[in-house]
């Protein structure tokens, strides 16, 4: 085995598409990673807001990492990274299954299938623990993979009590069963540290020479577009205050940090709160396309704002 997270020509990417999702920033990120990364000088590389991970696979990808290590405060998610790592094969029957019955239907058999799933995927969650890795998480992964793909807008959305409430999508035809990237995905994975919780944990966690990327829930275009329900767990001022004291706490462990959120100045050119929160690192603007407004008129060129330490 390899002493690096990277296998030999892995093109691995996220294999769930997630609100806030990072694919297309990649190309202008990249001239933001730190050149110690790009000199091959940093060994560990965290994401603690991993979401579908998009620089963690672009990393690692790229660059020679001993490790990796991923967090997220949403179990749903966790738990399907942890079957793809664990138990890619059986994952694979289960989502062939749903592919062989989805994709022959016409469209409102596809909805009721979707809506039958979604159904028993919200009522099997109150027998899942998600604190112990189980056989019964393999078949829930399949759900999660199968519902990602075939929900609307790919949007994985979560009412306050903690059900899957995103109606069913129309795409043509979905890759429910992506058996190469999986495999591929999986194999990454075996080198990959993958945490359920919140991202502070990461303050005691890191070690030396480690690049930390940092992609937090984004603060609200505007008081009336709180697109926050990544799941039930807020993300309010608050926390981006305290999600500051880490970056300064990483900062001062000697640990590059970089961080990305929306840009408030978008829509009020007075409004300099993340410039006053980071202020003394390096804050650049860069633009950004975003789909995630449901509004068509907000869907436009926005600035992606990202605060790096180095
Ligand atoms: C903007 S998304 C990340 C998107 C990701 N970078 C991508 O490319 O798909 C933010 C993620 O943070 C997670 N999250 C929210 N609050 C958190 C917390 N306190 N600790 C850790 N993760 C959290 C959400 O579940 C969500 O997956």
């Amino acid at each position: 085995m390899s002493n690096t997270v990277q296998t030999t020509k892995n093109t691995a990417k996220p294999f769930l598409k997630w609100a806030g999702g990072k694919g297309q920033l990649l190309e202008k990120f990249q001239k933001l990673y730190p050149d110690e990364l790009k000199n091959n000088k940093v060994n560990y590389y965290y994401e603690p807001f991993a979401g579908g991970a998009a620089v963690f696979f672009d990393v690692v990808k790229k660059f020679r990492i001993k490790q990796a290590s991923l967090y997220d405060i949403n179990e749903e998610l966790v738990l399907a990274y942890q079957v793809v790592k664990n138990d890619v094969s059986t994952l694979l029957e289960f989502l062939l299954g749903y592919e062989q019955k989805y994709l022959p239907l016409d469209k409102n058999d596809r909805k009721a299938f979707y809506y039958d799933i979604r159904e028993t995927y919200n009522r099997d969650r109150f027998d899942i623990n998600y604190r112990k890795y189980s056989d019964n998480w393999i078949p829930r992964a399949a759900q999660v993979i199968f519902l990602n793909k075939t929900c609307f807008n790919g949007l994985f959305r979560f009412n306050n009590s903690g059900g899957f409430n995103t109606p069913a999508g129309d795409y043509m035809n979905p890759k429910i069963c992506d058996s190469e990237n999986l495999t591929l995905v999986s194999s990454l994975l075996k080198k990959t540290e993958i945490k359920c919780g919140s991202y502070d944990a990461v303050l005691k966690d890191v070690e030396e020479k480690s690049f930390v990327y940092f992609d937090p829930p984004y603060r609200p275009i505007s008081k009336t577009s709180s697109f926050t329900s990544y799941s039930r767990h807020d993300f309010t001022d608050e926390s981006q205050r305290q999600l500051a004291e880490v970056f300064k706490g990483l900062d001062k462990k000697g640990c590059f940090v970089m961080l990305s959120n929306s840009d408030p100045r978008n829509t009020n050119p007075d409004d300099n709160f993340f410039d006053d929160l980071y202020k003394g690192f390096n804050i650049k603007r860069i633009p950004a396309r975003r789909s995630i407004n449901s509004d068509a008129k907000k869907r436009g060129e926005l600035n992606e704002i990202v605060v790096t330490n180095y």
